[in-house]
């Protein structure tokens, strides 16, 4: 059986983008895999970038909340964080001991991160080292990226391939499986939805909030009565991705026939997100309020993924003499 993984970033609290573009459909990927399958939350990771440890947890344990609101099957996945599995960071420390320091100057994420970030940490630079430790020490023979990714996973398998010809057979080199956004989810300034373009639709904020974010959404400046195109509005375009087809249809032939301001457009897609997304909202606000229930499931992950880690851990550990 192969083992699927894949490391999840915990910058903040899922958008609508992230939702429909990478998360439901990695959700319905593990869910209806019969492989076995890791998803960890990248918090070690997160450290390059965050020092404060208040945001770090809140993040950590809203990405997770998210997923668990749209329905993880955890029976089915091992769901955990990533620093309750310390074993690979003595991992990743092995690694960097045979991949060249060269090499990791070429890394094109290092290379964007440092031009942008102004804490450009010594944990930056050897990020490669520690997703290649996330994904060896599970053995993962599959790993679902993004295409940003595609570099961090040819330096996996250089240095797994590298451990291998200098050590003798210990590591499997796995393969990267790319994952094209499934879906292109604009944000209310009609660009790509994104975190750092300040046009997000967070679909997890309380309503009235929720609601000023669609009533940013820009939109032409047309009257009432105006006749309008759905496919150039941003408002109808979002609508789009989140309703159903009749709704859409049905919504499509109010533009056309004009009598349907912006305002009220917005409000039909205010009500369709919070109608479509009630289930998962409550279970995100209910996760708040009983964090236990997700420590729970987190810390069961943790011990079935620190088995695993431990086995090849003490694999390569004998490898190179300890
Ligand atoms: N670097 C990945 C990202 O930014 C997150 C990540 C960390 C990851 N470790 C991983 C992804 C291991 C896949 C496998 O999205």
């Amino acid at each position: 059986m192969a083992k699927i993984l894949t490391g999840v970033q915990s910058t903040g609290t899922p958008h609508l983008g992230n939702l429909l573009g990478a998360i439901i459909p990695a959700i319905e990927m593990a869910n209806k895999s019969n492989e076995e399958s890791y998803f960890f939350i990248a918090n070690l990771h997160s450290l390059t970038q965050i020092k404060d440890p208040e945001v770090l947890q809140k993040n950590t344990f809203s990405t997770a909340a998210a997923w668990l609101s749209f329905g993880l099957d955890t029976n089915k996945a091992c769901f955990f964080k990533q620093s309750d599995v310390s074993e690979v960071t003595e991992l990743a420390w092995y690694l960097s001991c045979f991949f060249p320091y060269q090499r990791l100057t070429l890394a094109h994420s290092f290379k964007d991160k440092s031009g942008n970030l102004k804490d450009i940490n010594a944990g930056l630079f050897s990020y490669p080292m520690l997703m290649a430790a996330d994904i060896l020490i599970y053995d993962a023979n599959i790993v679902p990226v993004g295409k940003d990714q595609l570099q961090h996973l040819e330096m996996t398998r250089d240095v797994a391939s590298r451990f291998n010809n200098l050590m003798g057979e210990t590591l499997v080199v796995p393969e990267p499986k790319l994952q094209e956004d499934s879906k292109y989810v604009i944000g209310t300034n009609g660009e790509k939805m994104s975190k750092s373009k300040n046009n997000t639709i967070d679909i997890f904020l309380p309503d009235q909030e929720l609601r000023k974010q669609i009533m940013r959404i820009q939109t032409q400046s047309l009257s009432v009565e105006d006749k309008k195109n759905p496919t150039e509005c941003n408002v109808f375009k979002i609508y789009s991705l989140v309703a159903a087809i009749e709704k859409k249809e049905e919504l499509k032939q109010r533009y056309i026939s004009g009598g349907l301001g912006y305002g009220e457009a917005k409000e039909i897609l205010f009500n369709e997100i919070l109608e479509k997304f009630q289930k998962q909202r409550d279970l995100y606000n209910s996760y708040h309020t009983n964090k236990k229930e997700v420590e729970a499931v987190l810390n069961e992950g943790a011990i079935k993924a620190q088995k695993q880690a431990q086995i090849v851990l003490k694999r390569v550990r004998s490898k190179v003499g300890f």
